[in-house]
């Protein structure tokens, strides 16, 4: 007997069989369930997609329970070991991991778009000069769209291969442009000799010396967060990518509004909450009144919890050991033993044991930034790096995905029913008063 729902609807007495798919029944078999004629069927009403998949994917699949994150297939801890964040990117977007010739080729293809118009420069002059990076970042990867008109043609697969590799080459590029404007330094150019992290690093950091060369365990870190953050299916800026790309926009513009949903505090900017509380707790003396304030729901602890992971979260088991590496080589941070201390104190705390919280990805990762030297406002922009090649390939696979449409949700509606347009002098003295109050 094929999997299927049987389902009564109890205003009419009748009932369904809806089949079940992937564990999933379509939404749309609910229209069938009319009281009357002329009703438009049966709605499904889901706030926040809680239960609602939108798409069906094939990149990233994720098992909170058991804290497992896979990229098309690989597991996130040998991805983190063995791989680049380049060749990840490579394998978000085509699928497979690439031949030798292929991750050549694709470096290549990289490499030679890092640089940005020279116009870039001047509407980057233009922010004010404490402009949020983030803030800066959106602005400036909108704009792309101007300087490449034919990147409208989405379904021109080489255009698609072009502005794909476009985006992930330029965003590191966009990202240290804005940190160089908010400290007023000269932008640094991009050095194709250097790897995707370390001439970030070159971008962001050099000075007088000719070249600068990351250290080498440093550029390491970078690149591993880099996949650490790299996709994370279908999170609130990926499906803010989709959604716009839904409506067949330059992906330029999509991704804009990838990073707009991004930059919200709710999703891309707890690693920088996570910093801001460190700070502010500042010695161990003062952990148990924090931890107590935390118990009594006046504050959380940031970087711990996740919606989905509730065992533990796989890139922050990656990330912890990594900040022992680059602490080895940065000096010890004034923070590390707060953040042990914290981290221990709250993994045996029945508070937090029983509500099945555990450090998440931003708990360290922050801390590693800042330990990079990298200020906490570019926190956000860190992460809108690597997200791209998620976005991009989520993008992708969203437009050749032939049950897509333009992304178009119902709404439960409850305001007013049908009434006459009330001509000004006959609306009374109350409604005016409250409007000017
Ligand atoms: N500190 C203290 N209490 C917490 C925390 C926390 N960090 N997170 C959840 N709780 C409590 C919460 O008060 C609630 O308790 P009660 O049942 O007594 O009301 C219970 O745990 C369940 O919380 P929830 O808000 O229903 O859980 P959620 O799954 O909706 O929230 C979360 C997930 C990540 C928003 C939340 O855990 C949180 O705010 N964490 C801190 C912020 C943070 O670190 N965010 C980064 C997420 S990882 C980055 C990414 O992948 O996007």
């Amino acid at each position: 007997m094929p999997d299927s729902l049987t389902v009564t609807d109890n205003r009419t007495g009748r009932t369904y069989d809806l089949p079940i798919e992937n564990g999933a029944v379509h939404a749309t078999a609910f229209n069938a369930m009319q009281v009357t004629e002329d009703d438009h069927g049966l709605m499904v009403y889901d706030p926040a997609f809680l239960n609602t998949a939108s798409c069906s994917s094939r990149i990233t699949f994720i098992d909170g329970d058991r804290g497992i994150l896979l990229y098309r297939g690989y597991p996130i801890e040998q991805l983190a070991e063995h791989s680049t964040f380049l060749e990840t990117a490579y394998l978000l977007i085509h699928g497979e991991l690439p031949s030798p010739s292929e991750a050549a080729a694709f470096e290549h293809d990289i490499t030679i778009h890092t640089m940005v118009h020279e116009n870039v420069k001047s509407f980057m002059d233009g922010f004010h000069h404490d402009a949020h990076p983030m803030a800066m970042l959106l602005s400036t990867v909108g704009a792309l769209s101007t300087f490449y008109p034919e990147s409208t043609n989405i379904y021109d697969e080489e255009q698609r291969r072009i502005s794909i590799n476009r985006l992930i080459a330029k965003m590191p590029t966009l990202a240290a442009f804005a940190y160089r404007h908010s400290r007023g330094l000269p932008y640094n150019y991009p050095d194709n000799d250097l790897s995707f992290a370390g001439n970030f690093l070159s971008m962001m950091f050099k000075m007088v010396e000719p070249r600068y060369q990351a250290v080498p365990e440093i550029e390491h870190a970078l690149d591993v967060l880099f996949i650490l953050h790299a996709d994370h299916e279908q999170n609130c800026s990926t499906n803010a990518m989709r959604g716009v790309g839904s409506s067949h926009p330059d992906p330029y513009s999509a991704t804009a509004a990838a990073i707009a949903a991004l930059y919200g505090p709710l999703h891309g900017g707890a690693n920088e909450a996570v910093v801001r509380m460190l700070t502010r707790i500042g010695t161990l003396d003062r952990l148990p009144e924090f931890i107590a304030g935390v118990k009594a729901g006046k504050e959380r602890l940031m970087g711990f919890g996740h919606r989905v992971y509730k065992n533990f979260d796989p890139r922050g088991v990656v990330i912890k050991r990594m900040a022992d590496q680059v602490l080895s080589v940065t000096g010890v941070s004034p923070f590390l033993q707060i953040a042990r201390e914290l981290e221990k104190i709250a993994l045996e705390d029945e508070y937090f044991v029983s509500r099945r919280l555990y450090p998440n990805v931003d708990f360290y990762s922050g801390f590693i930034y800042q330990a990079l030297g990298i200020p906490v406002e570019m926190f956000p922009v860190l992460f809108a790096i690597p997200r791209t090649a998620g976005w991009l390939s989520q993008w992708e696979e969203s437009l050749l995905d032939n049950e897509q449409k333009i992304a178009r949700p119902k709404q439960v509606y409850l305001g007013a029913a049908t009434r006459d347009y009330t001509p000004m002098h006959e609306r009374g003295v109350s409604r005016p008063q409250v409007l000017a109050s």
